[in-house]
């Protein structure tokens, strides 16, 4: 700009970052945190983010329900090392939350006052032990499905976070696997206990990827931001497609007379979901939701004294670098 030229107003600045903003979404590259961008971009990711960040810390409570009875120290300590990972991937979440503004105490006020979500598969309880392996398979591989073109998403931060988790998530799904291939060549009543909690988590595991595509009102704003790659059905139908092979390699029966490979399409077929389900367990009438929730709610107040003494030390330190400016 030289001294005669005027400067540029306000709307025209705006629109120049605007159109930065779509650049680097059509571009394919990567929106950073100190990057200009529109306003719904931000709430949307962080509203995404924030419950993915719930999903995880709320997804340690139907498993850590097993850690003290965990049949052997090996067992133990694998479901010790997957639940404490869990925990990592909420910390990674938040602090990603974090870089667009969202604020932690308050992210975690709307999780235990109900006003935002967490998938509803954590609203399942789990019965036996055998539901920590049917947890790993079908539902970390769940996770995995979804999470992995997630490692392609246009905001940054949260697309490294997701390299890192998948890497982990993928640990899951495979101790949860090999302690199912255990307990399947094990007594015939381990077989049936692993049965049954295929009954109980294969349709639950379905709902995971979200409502149906014509009822998933903003699935279109998400891919075209490039913060969604596929939408709700492609990754179900992918989810299907991988899971039925290894149901036949493990020798248990999924819970539906309508799946069968459909030649034409090059897909399994699968039957109706219970959508009304899905719904009645996201707005909070699933089997455990309540219970979910208060202990949440217990376990931060009960941390109160960790947070306080953390913010008294970071006074303290900061006092003292001013002393000594
Ligand atoms: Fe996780
Ligand atoms: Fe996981």
């Amino acid at each position: 700009m030289t001294a005669t030229e005027p400067a540029p107003s306000e709307a025209d600045s705006e629109r120049h970052f605007e159109r930065y903003f779509e650049d680097v979404i059509a571009r394919d590259q990567r929106i950073e945190p100190r990057d200009w961008l529109p306003e719904a971009y931000r709430k949307t990711m962080i509203r995404q983010i924030a419950q993915h960040a719930h999903s995880e810390i709320i997804g340690m409570q139907p498993e850590g329900n097993w850690i003290t009875r965990a049949p052997s120290l090996r067992r133990k300590a694998i479901l010790l090392a997957k639940v404490q990972d869990e925990a990592g991937h909420g910390l990674y979440l938040y602090s990603a939350a974090e870089t667009l503004g969202g604020d932690r105490d308050d992210l975690t006020e709307k999780l235990i006052s109900g006003r935002q979500k967490y998938s509803s598969i954590f609203n399942y309880p789990t019965l036996s032990f055998a539901d920590v392996g049917v947890i790993g398979w079908l539902v970390d591989g769940a996770a995995i499905c979804n999470q992995v073109p997630l490692c392609r998403s246009s905001y940054g931060p949260y697309a490294r976070a997701m390299i890192r988790i998948c890497k982990e998530e993928s640990f899951h799904q495979r101790q949860g696997y090999e302690l199912l291939m255990t307990m399947m060549t094990g007594t015939e009543a381990q077989r049936e206990m692993v049965q049954d909690a295929v009954n109980r988590y294969w349709w639950p595991s379905l709902m995971m990827f979200g409502p149906p595509d014509d009822d998933s009102p903003n699935t279109a704003q998400s891919m075209a931001w490039k913060i969604k790659r596929h939408t709700n059905d492609e990754l179900r139908q992918r989810f299907v497609d991988m899971t039925v092979p290894q149901a036949e390699a493990l020798g248990v029966t999924l819970p539906d007379p309508d799946l069968s490979w459909n030649a034409d399409r090059g897909h399994y077929d699968f039957g109706a979901i219970d959508w009304d389900e899905l719904k009645q367990v996201i707005s909070g009438g699933g089997p455990c939701n309540t219970e979910r929730v208060e202990r949440r709610r217990a376990a931060h107040e009960d941390g109160a004294w960790v947070r306080e003494a953390a913010a008294a030390h970071a006074r303290k330190q900061q006092q003292r670098k001013e002393v000594a400016a």
